[in-house]
């Protein structure tokens, strides 16, 4: 019968230590949702990332059967799974790299503030066990409305006095990936030589493609602007309308927060030049947060770089961005304080 909890079977039989000290040090990562639609392929992507030393797997359902799954694959991570709220704790202990995909997907005709009301108080509860358990982790929050929970994660590391905004990012790589998918389309060029910066949140007009500023440097048709950026800003949207009240996008998104995890740890493990776009707290504009390009280092965010030149047809989308994003940021931090 398979263990329903800590799934310390790997390491009741002693050769834990031995794995993890043969090979390059390994990061403690844990993802709390695991065994959702997000949950279980990143779960499977970070058992592949030889980064990752030891994988802790938490949700309030089904982590015994999606650990045993994982736990079988035959990379460096020893994979441990938590079940339910009085496992949280074990699951975050001694974490270097926290991921959270938990909560609710929308459907058809819902917008990500419509999550609010459920996914606010999962966020709330998670970061209280993160404050407590790992305070000097880094988090990676995926969990929508992106443009609130991430300030109301910042709110509860405040009042549990650890706060540290360098070490709280949210997760808006999707809208990288997509936009390099995208463009290179229009481009008919490999997405793997595309970068877009994708500013502002993550959710539609916030959603803020700077197609001014591709890499490598390439022009565009008033045309392909506006199909592009309404593409990038609506391709949560896009995956939601064809799942047809089966969730949101999963598959793309576990890939996405692999890829923004991984260059995190590089980040961690002191690897110079790690640049991704992220939420986080930021002096950018006059918002308290705002997602750019960052660099990522031992400590998290180490340096975030400014918009760079906009054109006006940016300029007119970043006052919108800016517009909606303040009400949203507004909204979470008033969940915390009230
Ligand atoms: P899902 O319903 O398939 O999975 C969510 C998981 O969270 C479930 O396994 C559920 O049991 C778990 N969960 C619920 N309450 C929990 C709690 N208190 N503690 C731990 N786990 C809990 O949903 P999904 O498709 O995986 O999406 C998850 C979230 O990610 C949604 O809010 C979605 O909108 C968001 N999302 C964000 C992005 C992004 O770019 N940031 C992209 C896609 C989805
Ligand atoms: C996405 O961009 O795919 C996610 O934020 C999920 C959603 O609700 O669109």
């Amino acid at each position: 019968q398979p263990p329903d909890s800590q799934m310390e079977d790997t390491s009741l039989l002693g050769r834990e230590n031995c794995r993890s000290k043969g090979g390059a040090p390994g990061f403690k990562v844990a993802i709390l949702g695991a065994s959702g639609g997000i949950g279980q392929p990143l779960a499977l992507l970070m058992k592949m990332n030889p980064l990752v030393s030891v994988l802790h797997l938490y949700d309030v359902v089904n982590t015994p059967g999606v650990t045993a799954d994982i736990s079988h694959m035959d990379t460096g991570a020893v994979v441990r799974g938590f079940l339910g709220q009085p496992q949280l704790e074990s699951a975050l202990t001694g974490m270097d790299l926290v991921i959270i995909p938990a909560g609710v997907p929308r459907k058809p005709g819902m917008t990500r503030d419509d999550l609010f009301k459920i996914n606010a108080g999962i966020v709330r509860t998670l970061c209280e066990g993160i404050a407590k358990c790992c305070p000097n982790a880094i988090v990676n929050l995926i969990s929508n409305p992106v443009n609130s929970t991430v300030p109301i994660a910042a709110e509860v590391f405040k009042q549990a006095g650890t706060y540290d905004p360098k070490r709280l990012l949210g997760v808006t790589t999707l809208d990288v990936v997509r936009a390099n998918t995208f463009v290179a389309e229009v481009l008919g060029i490999d997405p793997r030589e595309v970068n877009v910066p994708v500013v502002g949140g993550h959710a539609g007009v916030t959603i803020l493609p700077l197609l001014s500023q591709v890499n490598p440097p390439c022009s565009f048709t008033t045309e392909e602007i506006r199909y592009l950026t309404d593409r990038i800003q609506n391709g949560g949207t896009e995956v939601v309308e064809a799942k047809a009240g089966a969730g949101s996008a999963t598959l793309s998104m576990a890939y996405a927060a692999a890829k923004f995890a991984d260059a995190c740890l590089h980040g961690l493990r002191g690897d110079a030049g790690i640049v991704e776009c992220s939420f986080v707290a930021s002096q950018v504009t006059e918002l308290p947060f705002f997602a750019t390009k960052v660099r990522l280092g031992r400590r998290g965010v180490e340096e975030i770089f400014p918009l760079g030149p906009l054109n006006e047809f940016e300029r007119a989308g970043l006052e919108k961005a800016k517009k909606e994003l303040a009400g949203s940021i507004h909204k979470g931090v008033c969940f915390i304080k009230k």
